[in-house]
């Protein structure tokens, strides 16, 4: 396997699992605010990102590479509303679109088909990641201080289940 394509899955691992702890810092922040639907929410989007983290590791097993955890940085403890959690959660996705796209153009570079195919999956998810959180971003931003609007998309947000 390519050395760069190697490197650059190896350390997505460590940034999905980085992702899928940022998550659940915020669930916990949505549990402190009453909020348990948001909260719920980011704890779905926190297994999801451990499942995308496996699946690195997974490919990178099978094509009979090693696998080399490295250590995941501290989440942000503190937000100022659940506004903000939203705005960093959509910068996080986009971050995690240029990583996934950088990989791909690795893959491309280095002639490797498998990893190619592999990334296609992350890639269509990407779409749905900036999506969903755009438009939760979106819909908050809209509510702005309505405490009545806030709880009724935190009933509509804790609906969301797990795959
Ligand atoms: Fe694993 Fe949210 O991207």
């Amino acid at each position: 396997m390519d050395s760069k394509v190697y490197e650059l899955m190896n350390d997505q691992i460590k940034h999905e699992f980085y992702s899928a702890y940022m998550y659940l810092s915020m669930s916990a922040f949505c549990e402190t605010e009453n909020l348990p639907g948001f909260a719920s929410w980011l704890k779905v989007q926190a297994a999801e990102e451990q499942e995308h983290a496996l699946k690195f590791y997974e490919h990178l097993l099978d094509r009979g590479q090693k696998v080399n955890l490295k250590a995941i940085e501290q989440p942000p403890v503190k937000f100022a509303s659940v506004k903000e959690v939203f705005e960093q959660v959509y910068a996080h996705e986009q971050k995690v679109t240029a990583l996934i796209n950088n990989i791909y153009m690795a893959a491309l570079e280095a002639k490797d088909a498998a990893s190619q195919i592999f990334l296609q999956w992350f890639i269509t998810e990407q779409v749905e990641e900036e999506k969903n959180s755009s438009a939760i971003l979106d819909m908050v931003t809209k509510l702005g201080s309505s405490v009545g609007g806030l709880y009724q998309l935190d009933h509509q947000l804790g609906k969301r289940k797990g795959d």
